[in-house]
């Protein structure tokens, strides 16, 4: 038998689980979630999930992958047979993540180009055709298709290249360059939008907690599912990513560095998306919370807008959409990873098939469907769905089999064999928490849809 490749060193992993992690949910999604679920008073149970939810979860898939070292379908059928399908469903839920996911990637690459010259001009909102998004005519940004599809196509073709290379010289190396890069990148947007004037009024707005609003099952549930999107679980991708550890390899320390990085880099985005509201505010004398929204909202209409009004707005806005590439990308291959280490695993699949036969046809379907008009209208659907209840799901499908086959006190062990932190009584107490909370608010929020 071929022997498994393995990720080179302790710090590539490192480097690699939080280069999953750190992505557009971190700059592009978690702002806007956090202000729409109360600001501050989201804070309380998205740090609530990350430390009960999030940091056990990430252990669990870790141990998962380290032990049965296989791609997720073929994992989940090492310990339970039937329980295959979970692998299947999160594979569904990657393809239509990592497609969606690609066409973002894609926007921000475009606005790469498009902002030494401000090219948006003075309607931001009508160059990205928003107007469109949400159900009215085609406007200028699809004048702009084949920025767009050129963008996605160099995204998809970098991804792949990068899919090719394998653990080390592919995914390892990929992230080794990108995360010093994003940090650097990351570090001088902050900077600068900390030193705007009005950007206390924006952080005002982002910590003032709502309390009446914290017995909402919704933020409940927007706060898990942001901490599942955030760091990655609920999907397989860290079964994927540490089924090429090696056997000795510690994982509890690195679950908490990688929970820590991520979360600190939520924050931080938050500061910065918000201290740039705060700006805008004051600027335009518009509330705050008439430029908030999410998806593409803040990214491609409310800061584009604002660059435009900002001294040394181009140049920032080429590095912050740099940033939005660099942190998407090391995202996106962590999502391809699912389907190619199922097939792999499962079926004997070489990389190379992986690539032409589950690379081309999901850029290919990223390429034909999201940039038409129904297509684009997808985007938010996808990641209401998705996010929302897909990676929930797996997640929650993840703990109640480790439970119901007994396999936990299995899989605790085989964790302690290395790790530092010892995993026991307050690990399956989380799991447990978490499996209970999920229910209830998955069984809320089924019971809210029916009922509207
Ligand atoms: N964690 C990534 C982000 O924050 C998204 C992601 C979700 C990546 C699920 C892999 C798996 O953008």
């Amino acid at each position: 038998m071929k022997t498994r490749e393995t990720w080179g060193t302790r710090a590539g992993f490192i480097l690699a689980a939080a280069g999953s992690a750190i992505g557009l949910g971190n700059i592009w999604r978690f702002p806007g979630e956090a202000y729409e679920f109360g600001g501050g008073a989201f804070l309380l149970p998205y740090l609530f999930a990350i430390l009960t939810a999030g940091i056990p979860l990430l252990l669990l898939e870790y141990t998962i992958g380290r032990k049965y070292r296989l791609g997720p379908p073929s994992a989940f059928r090492s310990i339970y047979r039937p329980a295959e399908g979970i692998g299947w469903w999160q594979n569904a839920i990657a393809f239509f993540l990592a497609t969606f996911y690609a066409v973002i990637i894609a926007w921000a690459l475009s606005y790469v180009f498009f902002s030494p010259s401000l090219a948006w001009g003075d309607d931001a909102g009508a160059f990205f055709g928003v107007e469109y998004l949400r159900a009215g005519e085609p406007l200028d940004f699809f004048e702009y298709r084949p920025a767009m599809l050129g963008a996605l196509a160099a995204v998809w073709a970098v991804v792949l290249l990068i899919m090719a290379g394998g653990v080390r010289k592919g995914l390892e190396l990929a992230n080794r360059i990108c995360i010093p890069l994003l940090l650097v990148l990351f570090g001088v947007v902050v900077v600068r939008a900390l030193t705007l004037e009005g950007a206390a009024e924006g952080l005002n707005a982002f910590f003032t907690p709502q309390w009446d609003k914290i017995g909402d099952y919704e933020i409940w549930l927007a706060a898990y599912a942001q901490v599942f999107f955030s760091l990655s679980i609920g999907m397989g991708t860290m079964i994927a990513y540490s089924s090429y550890l090696k056997k000795h390899s510690e994982l509890s320390t690195t679950a908490v560095t990688v929970g820590f990085a991520n979360s600190s880099f939520e924050l931080l985005a938050g500061i910065g998306v918000f201290s740039v509201l705060g700006f805008m505010s004051g600027e335009a004398d518009v509330p705050i919370d008439q430029l908030v929204g999410t998806g593409g909202g803040v990214a491609f209409v409310t800061f584009p807008t604002i660059l435009s009004q900002m001294p040394g707005g181009a140049f920032i806005g080429v590095l912050f959409f740099a940033t939005l590439v660099v942190a998407g990308i090391t995202s996106l291959i962590s999502m391809v990873i699912v389907p190619f280490s199922s097939f792999e695993d499962r079926f004997g699949w070489s990389r190379k098939k992986s690539v032409l036969v589950l690379g081309l046809p999901m850029a290919a379907f990223s390429l034909l469907i999201y940039p038409t008009a129904n297509g684009s209208s997808m985007v938010d659907a996808v990641d209401f769905a998705v996010s929302g209840y897909g990676l929930v799901l797996g997640g929650l499908a993840t703990i109640v089999l480790a439970f119901a086959t007994g396999k936990i006190k299995a899989l605790a062990a085989e964790a302690n064999r290395t790790s530092m932190l010892k995993l026991g009584n307050v690990w399956y107490t989380c799991l447990a928490l978490t499996a209970v909370v999920l229910v209830y608010t998955l069984y809320k929020s089924i019971q809210g849809q029916i009922a509207d």
